[in-house]
């Protein structure tokens, strides 16, 4: 029978190019990667490609916090990110980066071609300009006190405290989070992307059946709440592609991002001589599939269709869309050691164990996904090593001492059968993404081989005279569902399944071969092909987790005086850690008062041979000026300098108390000279 392959290109989300990979990010790669590697394995033509997301003001700020050009920031992270995937074996066509050519073309030509077709307007619109950093603020570059409940050092357009949601324009006191400036208001010119002409068309392609039923349903409410145009431009300086024709304008991130997608696959196909017309051309036949998380949709489901569309390319044909991670029915914290990043994981267990979990909760809805740790542990054990790696462990040993070779006849015909059977409805759970329908379809027929196995119980048989050929064909059976299992597991356990094959001496298997059975044929020595996960590993990798959260938190600029939010970081701290500290003497050599700020207070210090340091302290409570020149302080000596609102605070000076006037500088004992190493 042969078929005709279908032509399908997949895609994940494209992570930023700032931070590490974790656990939030991979249910949507191994998702992903579930479903591309069923297809292949079906034999149909799928491609998976994906690439780090480039650009945007956060990258540039990022880079320049890391002392480095956004060039080299990026290819660091893209390769640290290539490493965790392959390692998670998450297998892409091709991985790439928004900041290649075949992206700059793409992004130009989309761009020009809504322009020529006047979906692209100009607006004169007035933004807050940061004047000291020469630069445009996005709102959540602005912090401020909230117009509505005066909490301060809000974000520029919701409020944490009160929810609230305005503009920058509208925030007390604004100033500018990368340089603490006042930001001022400023006229400028920016392209938008005329998204409401585009509002028939996306009403009935939301309506065709590419989404989900709640995505489409969210969709509806934005496009009856009415559409907006969509600033597209951003003022330099900016990490991104300068628009053509607008020097000095750069594509907004978001623009480039999902072009991204095309680029890549762009890429494959020139190393494979593949045609990128057949697949993003407007009567392509080609199946488009988009892998996102539920907090992209609006991108993904009305600003992404459009573009395409008025740049004379195909849509997608489906929108998959998953729900957030949570661990231990929480958001992933940080101090409870739930933050999990993907290298982290790597370093305590398999990467098959995660991706099993994953599996075998997930369905095609938007939910959110709990990783409960313990079920985690239990589920993996329980079922992959007591069910299925079972069926082979206990039957294995009796082909290779009665001569390493499978009998030519089942002792069960109809269990084998059964489990061939089970194949087309398997198949389609994967199809429909209901992997946790699939898995349990699965471990049903594992339990059905081990009550099988413990009934026939081929250990008591192999006790009596000649009873060799009737333990053969019974572990034959078994050895048969076995095979037909790591099959079937094959899209989400390639590792187990390699191992499979090897045992089992035979070419790697594919969907079809569901159809065969394994008689006469020799196999390999049976080796362990799964550990078991112990608890102790658990409590290692969340132990590891905090560690590496604390670490990236000291490695931040901190400052008492800001916030007394609580801190989500965890309690000890090692030796090491501790002697990365740098505690100097050092003596105030003149303190003020700060305009504007009622808690802090400039301080001038004399550190000795490290020179003199300028700090903010919020002692103002507690402490006048007078009181505090020619005082002698403990000095955080190599705090990374953080600017503030009112300048750049080189330190922090040590005191007791929990803040307020409840505060109490603390000093060397008299004899102490600045810039003596504290202890
Ligand atoms: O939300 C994010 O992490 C984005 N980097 C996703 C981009 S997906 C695509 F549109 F490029
Ligand atoms: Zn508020």
């Amino acid at each position: 029978m042969s078929h005709t392959p279908r032509k399908i290109l997949v895609t994940s989300a494209l992570p930023y190019a700032n931070g590490p990979i974790h656990l939030g990010h991979l249910l949507e790669y191994i998702q992903t990667d579930i479903w591309v590697r069923f297809q292949k394995l079906r034999g149909e033509h799928c491609i998976y490609v994906c690439a780090d997301d480039a650009h945007g003001t956060a990258i540039m700020l990022k880079a320049e916090e890391n002392g480095v050009t956004p060039e080299q920031q990026i290819a660091a992270v893209q390769a640290e990110h290539e490493t965790d995937f392959a390692d998670f074996r998450i297998a892409f066509d091709n991985y790439y980066t928004t900041h290649s050519p075949e992206n700059q073309a793409l992004s130009s030509l989309i761009f020009e071609r809504n322009k020529n077709a006047g979906f692209i307007i100009e607006k004169e619109i007035t933004q807050l300009y940061d004047p000291d950093k020469g630069m445009f603020l996005a709102d959540r570059f602005v912090r401020g006190t909230c117009p509505k409940c005066k909490t301060p050092d809000q974000y520029g357009d919701n409020c944490e405290a009160c929810g609230a949601t305005y503009s920058p324009a509208e925030l007390i006191d604004p100033y500018s989070a990368i340089s603490g400036a006042r930001p001022v208001e400023k006229a400028v010119t920016q392209l938008f992307f005329d998204l409401p002409r585009f509002e028939n068309m996306l009403r009935n392609w939301t309506r065709s059946g590419a989404l989900q039923p709640e995505v489409a349903n969210k969709l509806a409410e934005w496009l009856d709440a009415g559409l907006q145009p969509w600033d597209i431009s951003r003022e330099a300086p900016y990490f991104g592609f300068e628009i053509p024709g607008y020097p000095g304008k750069y594509f907004y991130v978001w623009l480039d991002a999902p072009i991204g997608y095309m680029a890549s696959f762009q890429h494959y196909c020139n190393a494979h001589g593949l045609d990128f017309d057949a697949y993003w051309g407007r009567d392509s036949e080609a199946e488009l599939y988009h892998f996102i998380g539920k907090d992209i949709i609006n991108f993904h489901g009305l600003f992404w269709p459009a573009m395409l569309d008025g740049a004379g390319f195909r849509k997608p044909s489906a929108i998959y869309c998953h729900g957030f991670v949570t661990v231990n029915g929480a958001k992933m914290s940080k101090s409870r050691g739930t933050f999990i990043k993907a290298r982290t994981y790597l370093d305590h267990l398999d990467a098959e164990y995660l991706r099993y979990y994953f599996a075998a909760k997930l369905t095609s809805r938007v939910d959110d996904f709990d990783l409960n740790l313990e079920d985690f542990v239990q589920r993996v054990n329980s079922d992959l090593v007591g069910k299925v790696v079972q069926i082979a462990s206990r039957t294995a040993n009796f082909v290779k001492k009665f001569g390493g070779s499978l009998s030519d006849e089942l002792d069960n015909p109809m269990l084998v059968r059964e489990v061939q059977e089970a194949a087309p409805r398997i198949a389609e759970f994967y199809e429909q993404r209901e992997f946790g329908r699939a898995m349990r379809e699965i471990m049903a027929l594992a339990d059905h081989t081990n009550q099988y196995v413990q009934e026939r119980a081929p250990w008591t048989v192999a006790k009596n005279e000649g009873a060799e050929a009737e333990v053969l064909r019974i572990c034959t059976t078994a050895v048969n569902v076995f095979r037909l299992l790591a099959l079937y597991l094959k899209p989400v356990l390639p590792g187990l399944a390699e191992r499979a094959e090897a045992f089992l001496n035979i070419e790697p298997l594919r969907w079809q071969d569901h159809s065969d059975i394994l008689l006469g044929h020799a196999i390999n020595a049976f080796k362990p092909l799964l550990q078991r996960i112990e608890a102790e590993q658990i409590e290692k990798l969340m132990e590891a987790s905090r560690e590496a959260a604390a670490n990236a938190e000291a490695s931040k600029a901190t400052d008492t005086s800001t916030s007394k939010k609580e801190s989500d970081v965890s309690d000890t701290i090692t030796i090491d850690d501790f002697l990365k500290v740098q505690l100097r003497a050092a003596r105030i050599t003149r303190a003020s008062h700060v305009e504007g700020a009622d808690k802090l207070l400039q301080l001038t210090l004399d550190v000795g041979a490290l020179g003199e340091r300028n700090v903010f302290a919020g002692i103002k409570a507690k402490y006048s000026p007078e009181q505090l020149e020619g005082r002698m302080v403990v000095l955080v000596a190599n705090l990374a300098p953080r600017k503030m609102k009112f300048g750049v605070s080189e330190g922090m000076v040590l005191a007791a108390g929990p803040g307020g006037e409840d505060i109490f500088l603390l000093g060397p004992d008299s004899g102490a000279e600045p810039g003596m190493e504290v202890r």
